[in-house]
C-alpha cells in the first residue's frame, strides 16, 4: 500500500520520529512519501495517511493544523493514524493537554493516536523559546523510545494486513 508520512516539527525531534515511522513502514512492505504537510498536494494516491506534529504550548504546529483543514474531508473515509511529540510523559511534568489537540482530530476518526516524548534541548532554541520552555517546566534531555515508536509503526502495519 502507499502511506503518505507527514508531520511538523521545528527543531527536527519529530521529523527523525516521523524518518523512524516511515523506515519500519517501509520494511513492512509498504511504500511510503514523507512529505511535510504544507508540501503535500494531495492525499488521493494513498491507501492511509500517519500525520503527526510536535507539541508547542499545547498545540500542534499550524502547518500540521492546515493540513487537517484541507483534507478533513478525504482523510474521513482514509485510515489515519496520528501522532504528538512533546514532553507529555516525561516524568517531572506533562504540559503537553491532549484534550487540546483532540478537537483537531474530532472530524477525521484516526485509527489511533499516540503521543510521544521529545527532545529538549535548550541550545537550539531561541532566548523566547527557552524562556516559555522553562515557564512551562519542560525537562531537558532526549527522552524519545525509540523502541515504542517502532513498535507502534508496527501496530500499524499488522492492522493494516488485518484489513487488507
Ligand atoms: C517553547 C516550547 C514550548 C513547548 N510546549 C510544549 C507543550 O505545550 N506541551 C508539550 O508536551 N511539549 C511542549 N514542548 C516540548 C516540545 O514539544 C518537544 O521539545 C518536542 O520534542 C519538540 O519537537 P521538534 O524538535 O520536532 O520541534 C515545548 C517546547 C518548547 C521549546
Amino acid at each position: 500500500m502507499r502511506i503518505l508520512v507527514t508531520a511538523s516539527s521545528k527543531h527536527g525531534s519529530t521529523d527523525e520520529v516521523a524518518d523512524a515511522i516511515a523506515e519500519r513502514l517501509g520494511a513492512g512492505g509498504h511504500e511510503v512519501d514523507r512529505i511535510a504537510p504544507e508540501d503535500v498536494e494531495s492525499v488521493d494516491a494513498y491507501g492511509a495517511v500517519v500525520v503527526g506534529s510536535a507539541v508547542y504550548i499545547l498545540q500542534w504546529i499550524p502547518q500540521a493544523h492546515d493540513f487537517m483543514d484541507r483534507f478533513a474531508e478525504q482523510l474521513e473515509g482514509m485510515p489515519v493514524w496520528a501522532f504528538s511529540v512533546g514532553m507529555n510523559g516525561v516524568p517531572k511534568h506533562a504540559p503537553q493537554d491532549p484534550t487540546r489537540i483532540g478537537p483537531l482530530l474530532t472530524r477525521v476518526e484516526a485509527n489511533d493516536v499516540r503521543s510521544f516524548a521529545g527532545r529538549y534541548d535548550p541550545e537550539v532554541l531561541t532566548l523566547r523559546e527557552r524562556s516559555v520552555a522553562r515557564l512551562a517546566g519542560v525537562v531537558e534531555g532526549d527522552f524519545r523510545d525509540w523502541d515504542a515508536i517502532g513498535a507502534w509503526a508496527d501496530s500499524i502495519v499488522e492492522e493494516l494486513a488485518a484489513h487488507e
